[in-house]
C-alpha cells in the first residue's frame, strides 16, 4: 500500500511553477549581464534587492526598503545567520509551545537554551509571554505570526501591538518567521511584525511557499545597522551574497510579472485543498477529535483526547498507509503528546479524501 505521507510539509509537486521558471531563466540568460555568474555582494546583488523591496511594497501592502533586505539561502539560513551573528551559546530564546520543529533543531545546533512559551488559538499567548518575562529577559523571541506551523494561527493586530511593546519594555528581538504571510487572502491577514516595529522585528521570508523551495532563495528583512553586522559573516565574507545565480533568475520572475501571477492561483489551489482537509476532516473524526480549521498556510493541528500518545499512533498509522507528524515533536518541553499536525497543499484531492479516511479509521480505533 501506498504511504501517503500527510506529515510532510511540502508543496504540491505538480503546482510548482516550471513553465514560469523557464521563461524568467530564458529572459535572463539572453540579457549581456554577467553578474549573475559573479560573487555576489554579501547582502545580495542591489538590483535583485530592489526589485525584491518593490514585490514585498507591492504584495504585503506596506513599503519595503531595499536597504532594509539581506538575501538568504532560505529562511533557514536566514534564522541560522542571525543566531551565529547575534548570539552565544547558552543564550536564552523564546519560543512558542508547539513551534515549527527544525527551528528546535537550529536552536539546538547553535546551543541556544529553549524555553516554550504558550499559545492558543489567536498564536503567543502574551499574558504568558509577560509572566515569563518577570522571570527572565531572552536575547530573542522567535514566531511564526501568520498560519503558524504547526498549528495555523494568525496572530492579531492586537497582540502585535502588545508583542512589540515588550520587546521595547523588555529589551529583546522579535526573530518574525513569515514565510507564509503570502498564503492567504491579505484583507484578512494582519501586516508583518516589521510593520509594528522596524527596529526589533527580524522578519524572514522566502520564495520556497511561493515558487518553490529548490530556488533557495529568501530574505531577512531588518534595519540597516543588522543588515551591515550580517555582512560581517565568514560564509558570506567567503562565498558572497546567497545563490545570485537563481536570484536573478527569480529577479525576472518578478520584473516579467509571472510570480504576481502564479501566487493567486496558488493560492486558489491551497484554499481548495484546505477546504477539502477540512471537511473531511469533518465527517471522519471521532467524537473527542477536534481541528483548529485554518485560513492560509499549509497545515491542520489535530487534538485527540488527553492521553492518547499520537508518536504512538503514528506508528500505527502506517500500517494503514497513513504518515503524520506527531505533535511531540514540535514542543521543546514535550508537550502535545495527544496532537498531530497534517499538511494539505502536497497531495491532490483524491489522496488528501483517502488519507483523511485513513486518519478517522485509524482513530475510531483507538478512541
Ligand atoms: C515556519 C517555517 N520556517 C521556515 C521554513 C523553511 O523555509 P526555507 O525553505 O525558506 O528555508 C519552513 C518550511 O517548512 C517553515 O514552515
Amino acid at each position: 500500500m501506498e504511504i501517503i505521507d500527510l506529515g510532510l510539509g511540502y508543496p504540491a509537486e505538480t503546482l510548482l511553477p516550471l513553465e514560469e521558471l523557464r521563461q524568467a531563466a530564458l529572459h535572463r540568460l539572453a540579457l549581456p549581464d554577467r553578474s549573475l555568474l559573479q560573487y555576489a555582494p554579501e547582502a545580495g546583488n542591489a538590483s535583485f534587492r530592489q526589485t525584491l523591496a518593490d514585490f514585498l511594497t507591492r504584495v504585503y501592502g506596506v513599503p519595503v526598503s531595499m536597504e532594509n533586505l539581506l538575501v538568504a539561502a532560505g529562511a533557514s539560513h536566514a534564522l541560522d545567520l542571525i543566531l551565529c551573528q547575534l548570539s552565544q551559546p547558552g543564550d536564552t530564546i523564546f519560543v512558542e509551545d508547539p513551534t515549527y520543529f527544525c527551528a528546535l533543531d537550529m536552536l539546538r545546533d547553535r546551543r541556544l537554551r529553549i524555553v516554550p512559551i504558550a499559545t492558543d488559538h489567536d498564536g503567543l499567548n502574551i499574558d504568558a509571554l509577560e509572566r515569563q518575562l518577570q522571570v527572565e529577559r531572552p536575547k530573542f523571541l522567535y514566531t511564526i505570526p501568520v498560519f503558524q506551523n504547526p498549528t495555523g494561527t494568525i496572530l492579531p493586530t492586537e497582540r502585535r501591538q502588545r508583542l512589540v511593546e515588550m520587546a521595547q519594555r523588555y529589551n529583546f528581538l522579535i526573530i518574525a518567521d513569515e514565510v507564509y504571510q503570502l498564503l492567504g487572502e491579505r484583507a484578512t491577514i494582519p501586516p508583518p511584525l516589521a510593520t509594528f516595529d522596524e527596529q526589533r522585528v527580524l522578519s524572514l521570508g522566502s520564495f520556497s511557499k511561493i515558487l518553490g523551495p529548490g530556488i533557495r532563495v529568501g530574505w531577512v528583512q531588518c534595519t540597516p545597522e543588522l543588515i551591515a553586522n550580517f555582512r560581517t559573516n565568514g560564509l558570506l565574507l567567503s562565498g558572497g551574497g546567497m545563490n545570485p545565480f537563481t536570484a536573478a533568475i527569480v529577479e525576472s520572475a518578478l520584473e516579467l510579472g509571472l510570480q504576481d501571477a502564479y501566487l493567486p492561483r496558488l493560492r486558489q489551489h491551497y484554499a481548495l485543498r484546505r477546504e477539502l482537509m477540512t471537511q473531511a476532516l469533518v465527517e471522519v473524526l471521532p467524537s473527542g477529535a477536534t481541528f483548529l480549521a485554518p485560513s492560509g498556510g499549509f497545515f491542520v493541528w489535530v487534538e485527540l483526547p488527553a492521553g492518547i500518545d499520537a508518536t504512538e499512533l503514528s506508528k500505527a498509522a502506517l500500517t494503514l498507509g497513513l504518515g503524520f507528524r506527531p505533535g511531540a515533536l514540535f514542543s521543546g518541553t514535550g508537550n502535545f503528546t495527544n496532537c498531530l499536525r497534517l499538511c494539505f497543499a502536497f497531495y491532490d484531492h483524491t489522496a488528501l479524501r483517502l488519507g483523511c479516511e485513513r486518519l478517522g479509521t485509524l482513530l475510531h480505533r483507538y478512541l
